[in-house]
């Protein structure tokens, strides 16, 4: 376990780095130096080989509860655009990882807390969490992504009902449309998350990296075009090591052991 910021908290296991939001007192309310200490540790993750899934995680009954709103309080409009801007670099750090996403919500998910999610590529979901994008009760609306992203991940309709009513989402819902993978009981979350990021971890690199790249610019990729991508790297993937060690493991009835190559 080691501390790398006031709130932030890693644990290194194989393959996998566990980041864990450490601000119950403010269920992890994101300050503008919460979100540049993740900017920077996102930057150095990104170009870490060690890792191949990251895990996302909050403490107790907050995952992250939104913007830290004391610090919209009495700012002028440039410092308020400028922890926008910096929220959207860093979420969008998050999003375009080469490693694949995990979040998992152990309590509120509100505002950028779900928008961070929403950058994930899974969510995994305690049978406690709220989600939610209540930003109009404020007289603003979500500055991370919510209108964007939810749009793209659940539908117009559903995605116009929760930010202009601001109202929590529990995680059926959200795993009815696809957004939550699976629900577990709060004390099993973190538990399960690490098992499934570790059965991901233990699926040949190359294969899975390109899965989440070409499933990533499938929205806004016209069909042809990302079918013809997916072929590509289809006939890369079948050139390499890993591949003909599935298909010989396979064929053998053993576990295959893949390189990376
Ligand atoms: N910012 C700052 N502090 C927050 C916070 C936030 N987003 N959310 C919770 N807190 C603090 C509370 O102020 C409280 O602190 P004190 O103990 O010092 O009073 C502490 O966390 C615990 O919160 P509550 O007492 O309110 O706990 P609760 O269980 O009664 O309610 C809650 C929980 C429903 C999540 C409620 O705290 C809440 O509604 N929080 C605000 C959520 C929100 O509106 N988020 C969106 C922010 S805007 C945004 O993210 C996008 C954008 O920039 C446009």
């Amino acid at each position: 376990m080691t501390r790398i910021h006031d709130h932030l908290v890693e644990e290194r296991r194989d393959q996998l780095a566990v980041l864990r939001i450490d601000r119950e007192a403010a269920l992890g309310a994101l300050s503008g130096d919460l979100v540049r200490a993740l900017g920077e540790y996102l930057d150095v993750l990104r170009t870490d080989e060690r890792v191949r899934v990251f895990v996302l995680t909050g403490t107790g009954k907050g995952f992250i509860a939104g913007a830290d709103i004391s610090e919209y309080h009495g700012v002028t409009a440039e410092e308020f655009a400028d922890y926008q801007q910096l929220s959207r670099r860093v979420f969008g750090a998050l999003e375009s990882l080469p490693q694949l996403t995990i979040a998992a919500v152990n309590g509120y998910a509100l505002g950028g807390g779900f928008e961070i999610a929403l950058c994930c590529d899974l969510i995994l979901a305690a049978d406690r969490a709220r989600f939610g994008l209540p930003e109009v009760k404020l007289g603003l609306l979500p500055g991370g992504g919510g209108t964007q992203r939810l749009t793209r991940d659940a539908g117009v309709r559903f995605a116009t009902e929760a930010v202009v009513t601001g109202r929590f989402l529990g995680p059926e819902e959200l795993q009815q449309r696809g957004v939550v993978s699976a629900i577990h009981p709060a004390a099993d979350l973190l538990d399960k998350a690490i098992e499934l990021a570790e059965d991901i971890a233990a699926k040949p690199p190359l294969a899975v990296a390109a899965a989440k790249q070409l499933i990533r610019s499938a929205v806004g990729t016209p069909l042809q075009e990302g079918l013809t991508a997916e072929h590509q790297v289809l006939f890369d993937l079948f050139a390499t090591a890993d591949a003909a060690e599935g298909i010989s493991a396979f064929l053998d009835k053993r576990q295959p052991r893949f390189v990376g190559r």
